[in-house]
Parts: C-alpha cells; structure tokens; sequence
C-alpha cells in the first residue's frame, strides 16, 4: 500500500493565544478523585474509600513513595463532594467538616510539604454535579478562597448552567483566578458544557481563558469509552491540531491504567493515545492497590517523554482502515515522530503490519533510531526503505518513538 505523505506538512501548531498564567507549558500530569472514588461521603461505613482528608493524603504518600512524582506526576486533586452542604455564614465555601476535620489549607500544607500540588473542583453553575454549592455569583470570592488555602489547580465544572452562558462565566472565573496573584492552573469543562447543550465551541477562546478543557464525555472503566474519545479526536483532527500547544491542552479525562475494567493492553492503548494527543495525564486509580504492571506503565519513560514533548502537538490520524488506525505526532528534535497503531477490532488474533518506514512518516533520509515504547526494545536505525514489521493485538496499541539521526 502507498500512502501520501503531505499529511505531515499539514501539521499545525497552536496558532491561539494561551493563558498568561505560566502554566501547563507541558500538559499537567497527577491524579484525580472522580473516576476511582466517585462521590462516595459515606466514611463511616466505607473509611478507606471515601472522599476525605485521609484519602488524599494517603495518594499524595504513594505518588512520592512509589516514583510517581520523580516520574513527573504532580497534581493530587479532588473531584466533586468535597463541600460541605452549604456555604458559611460569609458566603464562603467550606469542605465537609467530617471529611476534611482540619480544612483545605491544612490539606494543601500537607501536599506541599511532599513537594506535590493541590487541585480541587468547583461547578460554573447554581450546584455542583453532585449538588453541591456551585459558583454562580460568587466566582470571585471563590477564586480567593482557593487562593488562600493554596489550591494550585481549579477543576470547573459546567452541570446546572446554561451552557450559552459559559463563553461569559469561564472567561470571567479566569480572570478572578488571575487577580488573586497565585498562579491556578484553571481546567475547564466549557466545551464539554456546549457539547452537552449541542452548541458549536470556539476553541481559540477557551485556549486563551483556560489551561486545559474537557470536550466530550466522561471516559470510564470500559474500552468502548476509550475507542470513542479516540474517534471524536481523530473525526475531528484538523481543528484541534490548532488549538494544542504550551499553555493549552485538549483534555480527554482520565487516564484508568491501575483501574478494574480494562485489560492490560486496553489500559496501555489508552495511555498510548493520551500520550499522541499531548493530553493531562490524571491518574484516576487507587494507587494503594495497584497492579505491578499498571504502575511500570505508568511510570514509562518513553510513553511519559511523547506526552510531554514540548512542541505539545496533537497527533495526527493519519488513517484508518479496517478498524486499524494509524496516529503520528511530531516531537523534538526537529523531524522525529511518534507513531501508533490504534486497534479497535474486539475479535480476531490481531493485525499484522508490514510496512515501509516511509509510508508512515519516517521519510527522511537521515534515518532514525527507533524504539519500541512498551518493551523499551532498541529496533536499530530505520531508513525510509526499512521495513517495520509488528502485530497489533485487537483493542491494543502498537507505538514506536523515532529520533531523527543528525
Ligand atoms: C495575570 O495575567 C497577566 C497578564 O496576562 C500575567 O502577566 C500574570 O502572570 C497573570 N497572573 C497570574 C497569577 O495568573
Ligand atoms: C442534543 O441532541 C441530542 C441528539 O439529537 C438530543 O437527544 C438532546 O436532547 C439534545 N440536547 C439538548 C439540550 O438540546
């Protein structure tokens, strides 16, 4: 088979301005409540798993014990049902006092002190997802409450709002973040919001108010959530090839290696993935209870070095036939790639490939050194006649990082 090559001078890279915050120069990497615990309140019955002090502290403990932390992870955050029920007698918002016995500050002193930094969640709208207090009309005395507790990321929800409103409310919570002085990398589901209210979004805004900003559906434990993320990025790969870059990032959620319900291989094809797309990378697992070849993943050095790349480009789907799916990215130095073979078939043995190096995007005649990302294996140094050959297990990933030779 022949391909056409132009696809790689079709590249693009983040033309919008960014926010001024002096964040998510690479795309934030740490670990999140939502998907792993929920909104589990119930401590009394269910101590070790519920939203809590304790709970936090505990991730923070592992993410510094277990080489997370040395591996690049570095926001713990909290999702929904931290608040308690009600704002106090100032209109201010305060944690469950059962939860969280010693308040947020003291969480965020804690987290600090392990040289991690604190995320928390808040809702754009009247309540929370969950129906907690939300922010609307009172963004700015949220904004500095979170400022003086020393919350360095902010979670914005977009549940009970209107959704047309949100080109107005995002871009105004960004700017009360702003004024507090401390720099909160602000996570936004204002897409995500339109998304769900079957409006149209302008990225170049949201790219200019925002780090990083959710635009589809939740993902959760099951491949199949996975597989459809993939296809609404790549369906949609031209636009947001334009909107990715340092300082502002697509967020296609969490990331659920370590979790339940996905295999090995669909747990390596997702991080795969994440990696090509320039995505956060936040964890949502139990990072006390993990498998040892979970955490190996995790913790991989090259899958970990494609995501942060600082070019921050998205990947491009280059094709896709037969439920194979070939994804470049480009990342330093100039002219190297990364490339992966996404498998969304669920039956069969597995696709195998034979193919030219240059026929998918290894064209130069310098060559490259190329290695296979999940096994860490050397491949040797590849010219553009060289042939790859490989197979690629039905819902798994196949990907190679390729350093251009100087
Ligand atoms: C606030 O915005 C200004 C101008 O864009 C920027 O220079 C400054 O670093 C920002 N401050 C914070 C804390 O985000
Ligand atoms: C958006 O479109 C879907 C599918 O057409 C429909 O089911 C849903 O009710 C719509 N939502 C809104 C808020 O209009």
């Amino acid at each position: 088979m022949v391909f056409i090559c132009i696809w790689l001078f079709a590249t693009f890279f983040a033309t919008g301005m960014s926010l001024d915050n002096g964040l998510a120069r690479t795309p934030p990497m740490g670990w999140l409540t939502w998907i792993r615990f929920a909104c589990n309140t119930d401590c009394d019955y269910d101590p070790n798993f519920c939203i809590s002090e304790k709970l936090i502290k505990e991730m923070a403990d592992h993410m510094v014990q277990d080489g997370y932390k040395d591996a690049g992870y570095e926001y713990v955050c909290i999702d929904d049902c931290w608040l308690a029920k009600e704002r106090d007698e100032n209109h201010r918002l305060q944690p469950d006092p059962k939860r969280f016995p010693n308040g947020i500050k003291h969480l965020a002193d804690y987290v600090h002190s392990k040289g991690l930094k604190l995320g928390i969640y808040e809702d754009f709208g009247t309540k929370t997802c969950a129906g907690y207090p939300g922010s609307e009309f009172y963004m700015q005395l949220d904004a500095q409450t979170f400022a003086e507790w020393g919350v360095d990321l902010l979670k914005f929800d977009t549940c009970h709002s209107d959704a047309h409103d949100n080109k107005e409310g995002y871009p105004a919570m960004s700017m009360y973040l702003n004024q507090t002085g401390r720099p909160i990398l602000f996570s936004c589901e204002w897409p995500y919001g339109e998304l769900q209210q079957n409006l149209s979004s302008d990225y170049g805004p949201v790219r200019k108010y925002c780090n990083v900003w959710r635009n589809y559906w939740d993902v959760l434990d099951d491949f199949q959530y996975v597989k459809n993320i993939v296809k609404f990025y790549g369906d949609n790969n031209a636009l947001f090839q334009k909107y990715s870059g340092p300082g502002g990032f697509f967020d296609p959620d969490q990331v659920i290696v370590g979790g339940i319900g996905m295999s090995h291989y669909q747990q390596r094809a997702q991080l795969a993935m994440w990696a090509m797309f320039s995505a956060p990378l936040m964890m949502s697992n139990d990072l006390r209870d993990i498998q040892n070849e979970a955490r190996e993943l995790l913790l991989n050095k090259y899958i970990i070095s494609v995501d942060q790349d600082p070019l921050g480009a998205m990947a491009t789907r280059v094709w896709v036939i037969n439920g194979l799916e070939l994804w470049v990215k480009p990342i330093v130095p100039k002219g190297s790639l990364a490339i992966v073979f996404f498998n969304t078939k669920i039956f069969g043995s597995g696709t195998p490939i034979s193919t030219a190096a240059s026929d998918i995007g290894m064209s130069n005649p310098k060559g490259y050194r190329v290695t296979e990302v999940f096994t860490g294996k050397d491949l040797g140094i590849f010219k553009p006649e060289t042939n790859l050959t490989a197979r690629v297990f039905t819902t798994d990933a196949y990907m190679i990082v390729c350093h251009i030779l100087s």
